[in-house]
């Protein structure tokens, strides 16, 4: 038996996780979030679940006795509405890091994981609408967006010290937008897949014509669908790389293709109300794939199209189940 701990179990990616490897009857799971577990996305009786805050070294302690393989899926994070108000915050996730880490040593545990961002990249690659996809060297020289990106570089170059000073085995991953069912799309944390998806199914259901749209919806990114960054993020945890990994997509796309594509899914169209002092991040991002696919054999299957019509369903279910939707629309950190 494998015993796994998922940090941010209670979070999208983490649920997700969780998800696969509840079904596998060799892994012993274990699952915590700082979240009450009844606003977790997705939680699973047969795992044991705690509600604990990983910023704090005794609790990281406590969780990681008698563990094997650790996942650190754990963030105070968000999309841009998030990450530009409250970089202090997003900082002090590096607690969470730099705690597991260490009880990791103390407890002797085998392999970590850290989910790094895109947006530990260089903010001068960036300022142009289409832009040549980010390789995983275009890290530095450091640039990365304030705050939140620079705690992910650092706690990326904290794995990699742990490794070479203590011979802890680490993997990086570097997300690009992640989005799918059963996450976040209201509330102030949500990203601008399910962020625009709310939008537009609720346009249609009060047959009203405008969305707001942050900027001027010419910024482009990659979105990456969610059964696809479990894939690679766990190719990239079985390899026997040390190294660090883009896990996105190449598929650059404006915010305004973005929107054609859920006018479509969604059957209406809208008009768009661009509003220029939102929070806007880059001016354009996108993955390189070419070392992850080389070195792992890694590359996403998913069009935006197809996890979009998912994402979309499973949103458009929740807004018109009348269910209580709040664990998907509020913060619920405390
Ligand atoms: P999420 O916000 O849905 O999940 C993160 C979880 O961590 C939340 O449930 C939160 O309650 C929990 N958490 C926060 N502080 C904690 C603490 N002190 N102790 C314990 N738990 C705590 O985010 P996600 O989309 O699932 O992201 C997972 C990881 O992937 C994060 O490290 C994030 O930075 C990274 N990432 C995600 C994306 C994306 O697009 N989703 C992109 C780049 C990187
Ligand atoms: N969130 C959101 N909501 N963004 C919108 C909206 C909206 O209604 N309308 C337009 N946008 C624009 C944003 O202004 C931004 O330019 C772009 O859509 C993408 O925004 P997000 O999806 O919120 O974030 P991001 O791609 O800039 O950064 C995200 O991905 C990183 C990894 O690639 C964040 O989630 C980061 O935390 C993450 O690390």
């Amino acid at each position: 038996m494998k015993k796994i701990l998922i940090c941010g179990a209670g979070g999208f990616i983490g649920g997700h996780l969780a998800s696969k490897f509840i079904k596998d009857k060799n892994i012993q799971l274990i699952c915590v979030d700082i979240k009450p577990i009844e606003y977790w996305f997705q939680n699973f009786d047969d795992a044991e679940n705690y509600s604990l805050d990983l910023k704090d070294y005794n609790n990281t302690i406590k969780v990681t006795e008698g563990v094997d393989d650790i996942f650190n899926l754990a963030c105070n994070m968000g999309g841009m509405g998030f990450i530009e108000n409250n970089k202090a915050e997003c900082m002090l996730s590096v607690l969470i890091n730099t705690n597991l880490l260490r009880a990791a040593i103390k407890n002797k545990c085998a392999k970590y994981l850290f989910s790094s961002s895109a947006c530990v990249y260089n903010g001068s690659k960036q300022n142009e609408t289409f832009i040549p996809g980010l390789k995983e060297t275009d890290a530095y020289p450091a640039e990365p967006e304030d705050g939140y990106g620079w705690e992910k570089l650092f706690s990326e170059r904290m794995c990699r010290h742990f490794t070479e000073d203590f011979g802890l085995e680490t993997r990086v991953v570097r997300f690009h937008n992640i989005y799918g069912p059963i996450g976040t799309f209201d509330g102030g944390r949500e990203k601008a897949p399910a962020a625009l998806c709310r939008k537009i199914i609720k346009a249609k259901n009060e047959s009203s014509k405008v969305i707001d749209v942050w900027g001027d919806g010419k910024q482009t990114r990659s979105f990456l669908y969610i059964d696809d960054c479990i894939d690679g993020m766990l190719k990239v945890f079985n390899s026997d790389s040390s190294e660090v990994f883009n896990i996105g997509s190449e598929e650059q796309v404006s915010i305004n293709q973005m929107i054609d594509i859920i006018e479509n899914i969604t059957q209406y169209k809208v008009d768009k109300n661009y509003q220029l002092d939102k929070p806007l991040g880059v001016r354009g991002r996108s993955s390189d794939n070419s070392y992850v696919t080389e070195k792992i054999g890694w590359k996403p299957k998913s069009t935006l199209k197809e996890g979009l019509m998912k994402t979309h369903q499973w949103i458009g279910q929740q807004i018109n189940s009348g269910a209580n939707i709040d664990k998907f629309c509020k913060s619920n950190i405390e």
